[in-house]
């Protein structure tokens, strides 16, 4: 039986266009878009109608970046991928991409296998894994080939984090070669961990112990020297390049003069680097404890950079990097070492909303809003155009969007499953209304009425950002 859902008299929204047009959904997919009033339009039929009479119809968004449950300094990000996919599915997020975890030492396979348990029959919107590479040798570089025809197809490396995830040039360079045969697409965190642990070490040895100082000790100019040289082994290795959580202006000038050169290489940039700075990490009390994540935040200054990356397609996504931690108990590893506090911050459900303010606050087109936040990561991350856009054919991934409801942004409100909001007290002019995921309601009128379960894990083709 095919069930259909019509979508009425909303402004709808792609990277592409903006038009008022009626949108018919059937058997869990975009099946025709017809100009409001047309008679195609009102010949149409459906078991349910949907009035989104003065809202967008957009996109669901793609997070390609996430880490529910991640295992970090001790302790696990706070969201599982029940919590956290809900949390995602309230902020009108209907696609996640999470990275497994090679634990060195181990097989790929054994750490992609565990991801793949821990989300399974727990998701309530499509999720999809990139797999971090943290023990590059003969064996994981035979095995990048397999995942990326299992639909695996982006390995992230880090020059940071020494002994934990960190790889050194050479490891980096093979792998580098290794997906430029096989088609996958390295995503580097860029930061050059062996001179942040000496700057550290001195650090805390002189008594600078508060969390102000993580972002002191990891020098934006040690994240602009990393994307370099990141973007140099990609050159010898001919291989694409996709550099995560860019922070710096100066890593941003890096990528800058590398795609004026033409070379495929590409950013990220994440909300908390828009939005927050030094400032939060300098909040008394330990409370600076709650912006503690790597790359760090950066002094205001750096976020016109950014900004106009984003404008000027030097950056093509935004991503959360969501990897919560409550303060309590979590945070306060720290407490008297900034080097213990686990890294990373929740914004799973906040990066649409964010992004939305970005738009009236004039950073953005509302066309440039569902490129970076839907459209660009999908195609970056081979999902498109089955996400990332509405248009026949596509999953019925659909946001009702407000543009005009006012919220304040709160952990007393939110659903993630952490302690604190690093966005407390902010207003934020527009709201999710309705989010459905794959047809199938998830959220309808601010009651959610999805199922953990509902989201199904999505295989990958390779990234088709690559030749643009
Ligand atoms: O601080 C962060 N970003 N934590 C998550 C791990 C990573 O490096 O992305
Ligand atoms: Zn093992
Ligand atoms: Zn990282
Ligand atoms: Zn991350």
């Amino acid at each position: 039986m095919s069930t259909r859902t019509l979508i009425t008299g909303g402004l709808v929204i792609t990277a592409a266009d903006e038009i008022h047009a009626d949108v018919l959904i059937e058997d869990g997919r975009i099946a025709a878009l017809a100009a409001h009033g047309s008679s195609a339009a009102r010949s149409w039929s459906a078991e349910r109608t949907i009035d989104a009479t003065d809202k967008y119809v957009i996109p669901g968004g793609v997070d390609a970046h996430t880490h529910m449950e991640l295992p970090f300094g001790g302790t696990f990000a706070s969201d599982t991928f029940e919590t956290g996919t809900r949390a995602a599915a309230w902020g009108g997020t209907t696609t996640i991409v999470d990275f497994a975890v090679q634990s060195p030492g181990h097989a790929l396979r054994e750490g992609l296998d565990a991801w793949y348990a821990k989300a399974d029959g727990k998701c309530a919107i499509d999720y999809a894994f990139h797999m971090i590479l943290s023990d590059v040798n003969e064996h994981t570089l035979k095995e990048m080939d397999l995942l990326v025809e299992e639909g695996i197809t982006s390995f992230k490396l880090f020059m940071a984090y020494p002994g934990v995830f960190y790889s050194d040039d050479g490891q980096i360079l093979r792998a580098m070669q290794r997906s430029a045969s096989n088609g996958g697409l390295i995503m580097m965190h860029a930061e050059n961990g062996i001179a942040i642990d000496v700057l550290v070490e001195q650090a805390l040895a002189a008594g600078r112990t508060d969390p102000r100082y993580h972002g002191e000790v990891r020098r934006a100019l040690l994240e602009a020297e990393a994307t370099h040289r990141a973007i140099q082994l990609a050159r010898v290795a001919g291989a694409p390049l996709y550099v995560v959580h860019v922070s710096a202006e100066e890593a941003v000038a890096e990528l800058a003069t590398a795609r004026d050169m033409g070379l495929p290489v590409f950013g990220e940039t994440c909300p908390q680097y828009l939005f927050l700075s030094t400032d939060n990490l300098a909040e008394p009390d330990f409370e600076g404890a709650k912006y503690v994540c790597s790359t760090p935040l950066r002094p205001k200054e750096h976020q016109a950079a950014l900004w106009r990356g984003l404008r000027t397609n030097d950056l093509q996504v935004v991503s959360t990097d969501h990897c919560p931690f409550c303060f309590v108990g979590q945070k306060e590893l720290g407490r008297g070492d900034f080097s213990k506090i686990p890294n990373g911050l929740p914004g799973v459900e906040n990066r649409m909303d964010l992004l939305h303010q970005a738009v009236l606050d004039g950073h953005l087109t509302r066309r440039r809003w569902i490129e970076i936040a839907c459209a660009g990561p999908a195609r970056m991350f081979g999902l498109y155009p089955k996400k990332g856009t509405i248009a026949p054919g596509a999953d019925a991934d659909v946001v009702i969007y407000d543009p005009h409801a006012e919220q304040t942004i709160s952990a007393e409100t939110h659903h993630m499953n952490v302690d604190y909001s690093a966005y407390e007290g902010r207003r934020i002019t527009g709201r999710v209304e309705t989010v459905l995921s794959r047809g199938e309601l998830v959220l309808h009128e601010r009651q959610f009425t999805g199922r953990a379960g509902h989201g199904v894990y999505t295989p990958r083709a390779t990234s088709q950002y690559l030749g643009q």
